[in-house]
């Protein structure tokens, strides 16, 4: 019998591929860099085959190094970026230009005018999302009216709408598989997320053709197998999750209360409401968590655009550091007695300020302001934004939401960064010892389906913690940091009008 999981986690900036066993336990993985393209200011694009290769290859070499042939595995697990749009050719397959990734802000003169003519509370109640181009609508009319003759393919039924899930199923089956799981259909503002059905009149709205949509399917369950001309024989995919959700999933965060943060490219938190969709009443998302036994669970979440890439803007923009890892040590050399602020509004706020037009700022800037000052004030300014999420939080839902945070991605292994957020959380935060909790998730609702890994509440009892984070900052000091935040991100949006 087949003992093995296949995850295959493709992000933003990377794709990876982690080989699980039966205690799901990663025991190989590679990882590979894709260009990203920027053909104008706040657009984002990806190369669709780019993302394909990647998976493949680093699908085949995860399972090169694990020692294993395709019957070893019991199912292949799939989470991805979310909202990034693909459309293709149903015939042929191909790609109807590049992929517009979440970030890109092509479409907010649209999204503006749907807000002015009213639209939004119509939207939200039904998708439990805002009007932003952050989100898939937008970006699927925009590439049927700019990509010559695409609406005319799209009103005839030739072409096919995914977000990176649904691309890679397409691919991975031949054509055979056309699908989306139910916590991605719930980021691309057409999924009525109470009802469990794309909804007619947001279609209408966003003037997207039903005919393009992948059919609805739960997160953990059948959806097709490979070619076998992928990997030699063929392999059953038996789970997908957009990957803040799958984060969630391997935090096992699966009691309503239970909070998680992920620090990828951008920061995403979100806390488990149960089969309740909370709505919210200070711009968070509610959103699906997951989808089991044709049962949803509802987050709230909290997205933030800029958080590791913050970090590499430091990197490479600034060249103040030469490795992600020195950034913390730098920031621990920082003067404590200056107030450097950054907003790091690279491509707009996201939650809670949703302004897509607003660009960063670095606020109290002095003759003696230093690289140190900077990559202290670039750490702190994703803790900040935590903050602001974890608030909206509480206020909407549930005072104790967030009373610990779990984190995970690739920020929480500076100790300084993760000290910084519980002291200006004013409260824990948990470090667990399985920090790849994404591609975690995506394996645990394959290895679910397939029957190789237990139900949610014994898989919870794995879950183990590498370090408590306690606070050990002063309250006035606190409140003077976070006050200065919010004159920094009030000044910003100020300036902006
Ligand atoms: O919503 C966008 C999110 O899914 C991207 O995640 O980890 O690629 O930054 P990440």
């Amino acid at each position: 019998m087949p003992r093995f999981i296949l995850a295959i986690d493709q992000g933003t900036t990377s794709t990876r591929s982690i080989v699980f066993d039966a205690q799901a336990q990663a025991v190989a993985q590679a990882q590979e860099e894709f260009p990203q393209h920027f053909p104008a200011s706040g657009w984002v694009e990806h190369e669709p085959d780019d993302l394909w290769e990647t998976t493949l290859a680093t699908a085949r070499t995860a399972l090169a190094h694990a020692g294993l042939e395709a019957r070893a595995i019991a199912g292949i697990g799939i989470t991805n970026q979310r909202e990034t749009t693909l459309v293709w050719d149903r015939a042929s397959g191909e790609a109807v230009g590049r992929a517009i990734v979440w970030q890109d802000r092509r479409t907010a003169p649209t999204c503006a005018r749907l807000r002015q003519e009213g639209h939004e509370a119509l939207v939200t109640a039904r998708t439990g999302l805002i009007i932003d181009p952050y989100f898939s609508a937008t970006k699927i009319a925009w590439i049927l009216d700019n990509m010559p003759g695409a609406r005319a393919r799209a009103e005839r039924g030739e072409l096919a709408f995914g977000t990176v899930d649904g691309y890679l199923l397409w691919r991975f089956t031949g054509g055979a598989v056309h699908a989306i799981d139910a916590t991605n259909a719930s980021r691309t503002l057409l999924y009525d997320i109470h009802r469990g059905a794309w909804d007619r009149n947001l279609l209408a709205l966003f003037n997207v053709p039903e005919s393009l949509l992948p059919e609805v399917r739960d997160c953990a369950g059948d959806f097709g197998e490979t070619l076998p001309e992928w990997f030699g024989a063929p392999i059953p995919i038996r789970g997908v999750a957009g990957d803040q959700q799958a984060a969630m999933v391997g935090q096992a965060c699966f009691r309503p209360g239970m909070i998680k943060s992920t620090y990828g490219t951008g920061c995403f938190a979100l806390v488990n409401t149960g089969t309740e969709a909370i709505a919210s009443e200070n711009r968070l998302l509610t959103t699906i968590a997951y989808q089991l036994g044709g049962e949803r669970t509802y987050a709230l979440e909290g997205s933030i655009f800029v958080a590791g890439a913050v970090v590499q803007w430091l990197r490479d923009g600034l060249g103040l550091i030469g490795h992600a890892a020195e950034t913390g040590p730098l920031a621990a050399e920082a003067d404590p007695e200056q107030d450097l602020y950054l907003v790091p509004a690279f491509v707009g706020l996201g939650a809670p300020h949703w302004n897509p037009d607003v660009r960063g700022a670095l606020f109290g800037l002095t003759r003696n302001s230093g690289p140190a000052e900077f990559a202290r004030a670039a750490l702190e300014s994703v803790c900040y934004q935590t903050v602001d999420l974890l608030q909206a939080m509480r206020a909407d839902w549930c005072a104790e939401a967030g009373t610990v945070l779990r984190v995970d991605g690739g920020m929480v292994a500076s100790d300084w960064t993760m000290q910084r957020l519980c002291d200006l959380l004013d409260a824990p935060v948990d470090r667990p010892r399985i920090l790849e909790t994404t591609a975690l998730g995506a394996a645990y609702l394959a290895g679910l389906s397939a029957g190789l890994y237990p139900e949610p509440e014994r898989f919870a009892d794995l879950w183990r913690l590498e370090r408590r984070f306690r606070v050990g900052m002063s309250a006035p000091t606190r409140e003077a940091k976070l006050a200065g935040w919010r004159r920094a991100v009030k000044g910003l949006l100020a300036s902006a009008g």
